[in-house]
């Protein structure tokens, strides 16, 4: 088990700054995501924790020890990858086996280590199975046995679900949260997908453009998210610019077409940019006091959620409603009213990055 330190860690591909200055630790047992969209350097510092490239500057530490030069058969790390990258040719025992033999580990531990892994991951009784005639998501979970046989110091799974269709994503995501709940090994996972690592994950740093936006855990990087960047990558957001102005001692802000939210803590005046999530709305079909009256103009069925754009305050407003709930019946053109709470709104102060 290992504690991971990046310090000013940077790369760059010639004159091409890829990674940016990136700054985190992952704790001793932690699960810990790098989470972005594709292209955002994630792979790039993946593979500079394992040793495949070297930084351009600044250091990457196991525990206390300076490991940035240092190659990656010296480093303990296990690694799985997208391709799951089996040795095609060997069966399933073989696969495992392969990283115990490198290392000169007696032939009887090797059986006996392979066997208790290949149990861990579900699949005991496969050993002699040649790994073509396996489903990827048992191929995934070879590659999973493989990492985690040599008894890593660190493991590092590279997007490990993005081969896999839906249904077997969210129970071999389940399984990989499970088996390191069991190991508490110290864990960086890489995906782009904000919903897998918001369910794996005890920490998540969210990258974009080589840089960290922001660290912390899923319920804060989803309800307190540092900057529009994160919020609007996170999942559904209304984000509204305007001003915030002080009305009778009340902070209130006001939109330039019109709409306005009463603020539940103080503000300071100036332009600022304010987030809602379209589910902390309330979508209401009678006139209300405080309620803005707006009109649906689209209407999505999402099974256990129904999806509405509504025009309202002069403005077009996500909002999202329980399918149990008798509003989820309205029809584009129907008269509705919002709710906008101001106590579930989020604050952003800063302008989106040139290139969303
Ligand atoms: N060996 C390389 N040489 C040049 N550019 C690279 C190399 N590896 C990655 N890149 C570039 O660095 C950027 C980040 O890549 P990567 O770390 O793979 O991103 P991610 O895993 O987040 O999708 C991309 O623009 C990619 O094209
Ligand atoms: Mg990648």
């Amino acid at each position: 088990m290992a504690r991971i330190t990046l310090q000013n860690l940077v790369k760059n591909f010639g004159d091409v700054a890829v990674v940016k200055h990136i700054d985190l630790t992952v704790e001793d047992g932690e699960f810990f995501s790098l989470l972005g969209p594709s292209g955002c350097g994630k792979t790039t510092i993946l593979r500079m924790i394992a040793g495949f490239v070297f930084p351009t500057s600044g250091t990457i530490r196991f525990d206390d020890k300076d490991v940035s030069f240092v190659p990656p058969n010296r480093r303990n790390t296990g690694m799985v990858f997208q391709n799951y990258a089996l040795f095609p040719h060997m069966t399933v025992f073989e696969n495992v086996a392969f990283g115990l033999r490198t290392r000169r580990v007696a032939p009887d531990a090797v059986r006996d280590r392979v066997a208790t892994v290949l149990e861990r991951v579900g699949l005991g009784g496969l050993e002699k199975r040649p790994v073509p005639q396996l489903s990827g998501g048992q191929q995934q979970r070879v590659a999973l046995a493989r990492a985690i046989v040599i008894e890593p110091a660190l493991l590092l799974l590279d997007e490990p679900l993005s081969n896999l269709d839906a249904k077997l994503r969210e129970e071999t995501r389940d399984q990989i949260r499970a088996l390191q709940q069991q190991l508490r090994i110290t864990t960086l996972y890489v995906t782009h997908d904000q919903e897998e690592a918001l369910a794996v994950s005890d920490r998540i740093a969210v990258l974009y453009d080589g840089k960290c936006q922001q660290t912390d855990t899923p319920d804060r990087i989803y309800h307190h998210p540092a900057n529009r960047f994160v919020a609007t990558f996170m999942g559904r957001m209304n984000l509204w610019e305007g001003k915030v102005t002080m009305e009778h001692g009340r902070a209130v802000f006001r939109h330039p077409r019109g709409l306005s939210v009463v603020l539940a803590v103080p503000a300071p005046e100036g332009p600022v940019c304010l987030g809602i999530r379209p589910q902390r709305l309330k979508l209401i079909s009678t006139a209300l006091d405080d309620a803005v009256s707006g009109h649906i103009l689209e209407r999505r069925f999402k099974g256990p959620v129904v999806e509405f754009r509504v025009q309202a305050g002069g403005v077009e407003i996500q909002a999202s409603v329980a399918s149990s709930d008798p509003v989820s019946g309205s029809a584009p053109g129907d008269a509705v009213w919002l709710v906008i709470p101001g106590d579930e709104t989020i604050l952003l102060s800063d302008r989106p990055p040139d290139s969303l």
